[in-house]
């Protein structure tokens, strides 16, 4: 390697923020990564540094209960000065400003959000101030600095969204790019409102910007409070399987590293501007997915008959406002990209269950105090077999 240098700045500000600064010649792209310790920015992190080795990154996260800095810690010594963790928020607009003078990001990879429906429904306060407002000081941030360095061609502003900006389809019918926005739950409106300050950022400013909306995602790292996760350790403990209303819900799972790539065909190859969809073309009903669940674990723990799992299956109390289906048009990111995801449904999700049954010293980790007052929060009150889903049209 040829000639390098350290810079480095620790700001102690409600704890210790440390990075430094390392430039060589095999270092090309600076990307900052907001977001980059929960479960999609961790998987992308590391799958990002593996395929793109000009690649550093800047993980800039709040650590709030769903970033885990310990995601990293087996790949410390290997990645060295490739990448770098900030502790901080995305509405700290003196540390962002700080960070965006000292490095020049070539792309910022925007990940950071409060994700959880549930808990955007019990407590929606949260999900304005980080998806709304954090976007937005996001947004002023990459503008001033991509301005200050005289609006430098190739920068981008990728803002990672949700399907569920479009609300909910019927039985026929798939979101499209052009598909109106129609968020149903405060989760997906603090999302379509921070997807439309993206657009309007690149309209008003030029500020040249993606905004990639994705279907559900599955793999390592997911916190276990979203479906997939929640059921398989809740089976291995024994513990009822609650599905809410009757269960038909349909989502479109995409393996979490399909994603990743799609992120970086996107932020490499996308016209600014632009909407990419990305789903995983694996429609799913909740319980067939829960059914899944209980038999592949059955396989694994020898259990079967009486003692079989699908016997905690307990229909519970369904979530207010809950989308009857969501399925994801990806024509656009296939024509335009040539991305479409190159893991089955069947695979990755044996994958998915044997890395949570190998990784159970960081499923412990992360059942702390707070993730049991969690769990105890939003269980207790459902009260068994009450649906209250609701129908909504086909689009
Ligand atoms: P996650 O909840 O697992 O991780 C979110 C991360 O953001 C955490 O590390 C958290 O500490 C960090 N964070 C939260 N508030 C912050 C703040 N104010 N400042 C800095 N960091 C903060 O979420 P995820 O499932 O990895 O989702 C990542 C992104 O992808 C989100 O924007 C989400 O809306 C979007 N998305 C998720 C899915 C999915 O299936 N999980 C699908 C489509 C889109
Ligand atoms: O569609 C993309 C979205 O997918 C992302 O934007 C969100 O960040 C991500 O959390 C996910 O949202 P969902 O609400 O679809 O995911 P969740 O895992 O919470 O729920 C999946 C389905 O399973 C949903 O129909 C509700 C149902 N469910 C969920 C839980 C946690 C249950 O039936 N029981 C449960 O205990």
């Amino acid at each position: 390697m040829a000639s390098v240098f350290f810079s480095g700045l620790s700001v102690n500000n409600e704890g210790i923020r440390d990075y430094w600064i390392f430039m060589g010649e095999n270092i090309k792209k600076r990307i900052l990564v907001t977001g980059g310790s929960g479960f999609i920015g961790t998987n992308f992190i590391r799958h990002a540094l593996t395929v793109r080795p000009d690649w550093h990154i800047v993980n800039l996260d709040a650590l709030t209960y769903a970033g885990n800095p310990a995601n990293f810690d087996a790949l410390k010594s290997e990645l060295g000065e490739r990448l770098h963790f900030v502790h901080g928020d995305i509405r700290d607009t003196i540390l962002l400003e700080q960070l965006f003078s000292k490095e020049n990001f070539e792309y910022v990879i925007h990940f950071a959000a409060e994700s959880h429906v549930d808990r955007s429904i019990l407590g929606p306060k949260a999900f304005v101030d980080t998806n709304v407002q954090g976007t937005f000081c996001l947004l002023e941030v990459s503008l001033k600095s991509w301005e200050d360095r005289g609006r430098p061609e190739g920068f981008c502003f990728l803002h990672v969204s949700t399907d569920e900006v479009y609300g909910s389809l019927g039985p026929q019918g798939h979101f499209k790019e052009e598909t109106p926005y129609d968020p149903s739950s405060p989760y997906s409106a603090s999302k379509a409102s921070s997807d439309h300050f993206v657009k309007a950022y690149f309209h008003t400013y030029n500020l040249p910007t993606i905004i990639t909306n994705c279907s559900n995602n599955y793999g390592p790292y997911q916190f276990p409070e979203k479906l997939i996760p929640l059921m398989i350790l809740n089976i291995l403990d024994g513990k009822p399987l609650p599905v809410y209303g009757d269960g038909k819900n349909v989502r479109d799972w995409l393996y979490v590293v399909d994603h990743c790539e799609a992120i970086i065909k996107a932020v490499e190859g996308g016209k600014p501007g632009e909407t990419y969809n990305i789903g995983g073309n694996a429609e799913r009903q909740n319980i067939e997915i829960v059914n899944l669940l209980c038999d592949l674990m059955d396989n694994r723990l020898s259990r079967s008959g009486n003692g079989s799992s699908r016997k905690l299956i307990q229909y519970v109390a369904d979530r207010p406002g809950h989308d009857r289906r969501y399925a994801i048009d990806m024509t656009k990111i296939k024509m335009e990209l040539g991305w479409s995801p190159k893991h089955c449904f069947e695979d990755a999700f044996e994958i998915t269950i044997d890395w949570y049954l190998k990784n159970m010293d960081w499923v412990k980790s992360i059942q702390s105090g707070d993730y049991r007052k969690w769990i105890e929060k939003n269980y207790q009150d459902r009260k068994l077999g009450t649906s209250t889903d609701r129908f909504v049209g086909e689009k």
